[in-house]
């Protein structure tokens, strides 16, 4: 699969040494330019390419976009129209910008991502563990019940089996958190499972899954 990830910090750069290890096509991108990111592709090698944030967002047919909040009217959105778009962004008031719309809790964090990418199907995850856990916390030999969970929140079936699919595929065990605005609620900051360590077998209670 071809993937754009924006930003690469913790969580943008995390993604993308685990996505190529899985066999995946990664192009990242980061405010300062491709420039700046010379050493990371070296690292990661021929799966990994570095672009602006608009040749990053074109090349995914998924599009990670693990920014801070405050650079998200900056995002081209004609660059993302048709994409999967994956928001693992958690808001802080005052560490990442001030969102009067989310302190007040009018909009959940993800139905402010949203209205930035208009003709992307959004599905909220990779948010709820530390870039350390995503770094080292998959375990793909264990069972479904004894993995880390990690969740997605989405409206578009299709989209959301994506990411669940990297997570299995990474590791750790997919948990189906519902439709964007519900599901969303509960992965963000003050939620149930927002930076939990809970199990497959833990998730599940919270988030029942019919047939599994
Ligand atoms: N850190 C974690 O463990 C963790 C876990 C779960 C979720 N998250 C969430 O994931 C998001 C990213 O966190 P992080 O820890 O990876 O942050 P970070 O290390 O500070 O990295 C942020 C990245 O975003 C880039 N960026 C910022 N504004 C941009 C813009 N307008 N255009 C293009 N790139 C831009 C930065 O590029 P430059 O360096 O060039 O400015 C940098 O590469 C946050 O919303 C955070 O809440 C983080």
């Amino acid at each position: 699969m071809r993937i754009g990830i924006i930003g690469a910090g913790n969580i943008g750069s995390t993604a993308a040494r685990r996505f190529v290890r899985l066999g995946h096509d990664v192009c990242i991108a980061n405010s300062r330019g491709p420039r700046s990111l010379r050493s990371l592709v070296r690292e990661l090698g021929p799966r990994v390419t570095a672009a602006t944030v608009e040749d990053a967002a074109r090349f995914g047919d998924v599009v990670l976009v693990a920014i801070l909040l405050f650079g998200l009217r900056s995002m081209p959105s004609a660059a993302f129209i048709g994409k999967i778009v994956i928001d693992p962004n958690n808001y802080f008031a005052g560490r990442n910008g001030n969102f009067t719309e989310l302190d007040s809790g009018e909009l959940t964090h993800s139905e402010l991502f949203a209205t930035q990418f208009p003709g992307t199907r959004i599905v909220k995850g990779f948010n709820t563990l530390s870039h350390i856990a995503l770094a080292n916390g998959g375990r793909p030999e264990a069972t479904w019940d004894d993995r880390l969970a990690l969740y997605a929140a989405g409206d578009d079936a299709a989209a959301k089996s994506v990411v669940l699919d990297l997570y299995d595929a990474l590791g750790f065990t997919p948990i189906d958190a519902g439709p964007l605005v519900a599901g969303g609620r509960q992965l963000q900051p003050g939620g149930p499972v927002f930076n939990t360590d809970l199990t497959g077998a833990q998730a599940r209670e919270i988030f029942p899954h019919p047939g599994w």
